[in-house]
């Protein structure tokens, strides 16, 4: 099949479930300070960069904090969040997504990571799946966090397509915006009802099958 569109995908709830654990750190962060965060104020934090999560926790806590204090908690969380995901392997890849990474490789369809995340690089080499992606973007490589597009446009740059000839995987609201800003193809995976933005839904890999990358690819 001639390869004419440019696959992206997000890392953190959308090719692996890492989405509980930053939760759990943030949570624990949280607690240490004397305030609960819900599952439901974590949806919120999806896709969202390491800072803006911890100055929105701190909104919800009503706490102000100093500089300094600031760079320990993001520390801190962050060595609590590595604790938690060291022992990721293969078998951590979100179910139907081995499918659909295989069938892209087979075929010789170039994909990149879009993703907020700056552990993303150690994950997908613990999940070895590194070597796969044609470029990596991740939140070392941003000056803008979702919803703005940057970590899409430069995906799909270093994938030599035009943003309209992308097609994003993402799992959080402001990912599924920063597709839509940048004019690709957004697939929302998870929630339909929170993801309406979205140009086609699915709760999680499982049900997506191989007829319909096919026909993504080609449209
Ligand atoms: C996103 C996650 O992919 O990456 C967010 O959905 C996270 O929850 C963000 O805050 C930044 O990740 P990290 O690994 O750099 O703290
Ligand atoms: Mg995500």
């Amino acid at each position: 099949m001639k390869n004419s569109k440019g696959i992206i995908f997000d890392l953190d709830g959308v090719i692996v479930d890492t989405a509980k654990f930053h939760y759990l750190a943030w949570r624990k962060m949280a607690n240490d300070l004397g305030f609960d965060i819900t599952l439901e104020q974590n949806e919120q934090l999806k896709g969202v960069s390491r800072v803006h999560s911890l100055e929105q926790i701190l909104g919800w806590g009503n706490k102000t904090v100093s500089e300094s204090e600031f760079e320990r908690l993001m520390t801190s969380k962050n060595e609590d969040y590595l604790a938690r995901i060291a022992h990721m392997d293969e078998a951590d890849l979100l179910p139907g997504v081995k499918k659909v990474l295989d069938y892209l490789t087979e075929n010789n369809i170039p994909f990149a990571l879009g993703s907020a995340s700056k552990n993303a690089r150690p994950i997908l080499k613990g999940l070895d799946i590194e070597k796969r992606f044609t470029a990596i973007v991740d939140g070392n490589d941003v000056t803008k966090a979702k919803p703005n597009p940057e970590v899409f446009l430069i995906a799909a740059e270093k994938l030599g397509m035009a943003p309209e000839d992308c097609i994003v995987f993402e799992d959080s609201v402001a990912g599924v915006e920063a597709a839509n800003v940048a004019r690709m193809i957004s697939i929302g995976i998870g929630d339909s009802e929170r993801l309406k933005q979205a140009d086609y839904n699915f709760a999680d890999f499982t049900e997506i099958d191989i007829d319909f990358i096919e026909k993504i690819l080609r449209k």
